[in-house]
């Protein structure tokens, strides 16, 4: 048996060595899923013993972080949007700044009660597109990957999440797998883009645990873009609308990529940190 504030404030010192930003929260978040005790125990019951069964459950869970597994990955979920979506090593873990395609696109839409095509390419979680379903209570969605892994956890969160019957999942090389001529009233799409001569400096957290098709592009992080840029007027239904993300520092040359591609009215989003994030185009 061991008092929970001396287990909490060992495991803090020992990620907090580990040069962890977070080690308070991780902690908080590993000891509550090894006890089921929640933070506000912690504050309120630092004395309270725990069970040897309990603390070998969390000492398992902390080993994990300390190898620089992300906290996602440990406890199998990430909330994004207003819900909690599965996650694995197989997809990316969905980041609140690509919250900002969501917020984007739903200010676009002036009806949201509109009946409107969806697709999501690269779809990894499916945190995108389920995301916007929720949002959009008649709209249709198709989501993509070229990942069969991703796919498998995007279409169980869809199960769970209870959107099945209005998603489609596709394995696709971006658009190769899509029927002929479909056309899509919105696309979002988060591709790789991080070049893969910065994948030295990304955190272990990230480059270690995370799948490369999701995280690098080829080209200086742009090859991706450049793809899609051919690929995505033809994808799009008349007064379409197509909602990307990009790196903080991609913005100009996305945008020039697109507008040879012939996209109108190109605008670029920036996140909650004021960094450039979501480049929005009109077809
Ligand atoms: C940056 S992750 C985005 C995942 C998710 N949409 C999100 O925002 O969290 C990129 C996703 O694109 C997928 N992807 C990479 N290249 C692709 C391609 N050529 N065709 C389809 N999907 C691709 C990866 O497998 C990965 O799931």
């Amino acid at each position: 048996m061991a008092a929970l504030r001396d287990i909490r404030n060992k495991a803090i010192q020992k990620l907090g060595q580990m040069g962890n930003e977070t080690s308070g929260l991780d902690v908080d978040l590993l000891l509550e899923a090894a006890t089921g005790l929640t933070p506000l125990d912690f504050i309120l019951e630092p004395d309270r013993q725990i069970g040897a069964q309990q603390e070998a459950d969390f000492q398992a869970l902390l080993g994990r972080r300390l190898l620089r597994e992300p906290i996602s990955q440990i406890l199998g979920r990430k909330d994004f949007w207003t819900l909690t979506f599965k996650v694995s090593r197989h997809c990316l873990t969905p980041r609140p700044d690509s919250e900002v395609l969501i917020e984007a696109a739903l200010k676009s839409i002036v009806d949201k009660k509109k009946p409107l095509k969806i697709l999501d390419l690269g779809t990894g979680s499916g945190c995108l597109i389920l995301s916007l379903l929720s949002e959009l209570p008649h709209s249709l969605g198709t989501a993509v990957d070229i990942s069969d892994k991703a796919l498998d956890l995007a279409k169980e969160n869809a199960r769970r999440l209870g959107f099945q019957e209005r998603c489609t999942f596709i394995l696709s090389d971006w658009a190769q797998e899509l029927p002929p001529g479909d056309k899509f009233d919105i696309i979002l799409c988060n591709p790789p883009y991080i070049a893969e001569e910065e994948a030295e400096a990304l955190a272990p957290d990230v480059r270690d645990y995370e799948p490369h098709m999701a995280l690098f592009a080829k080209n200086n992080g742009l090859e991706e873009y450049q793809k899609l840029g051919k690929t995505l007027p033809g994808l799009m239904a008349v007064g379409g609308r197509a909602f990307l993300e990009i790196g903080h520092e991609q913005g100009l040359r996305a945008a020039s990529i697109f507008k040879n591609g012939g996209a109108k009215n190109i605008r670029i989003i920036q996140d909650l940190a004021a960094r450039d994030r979501c480049i929005a185009l009109d077809f």
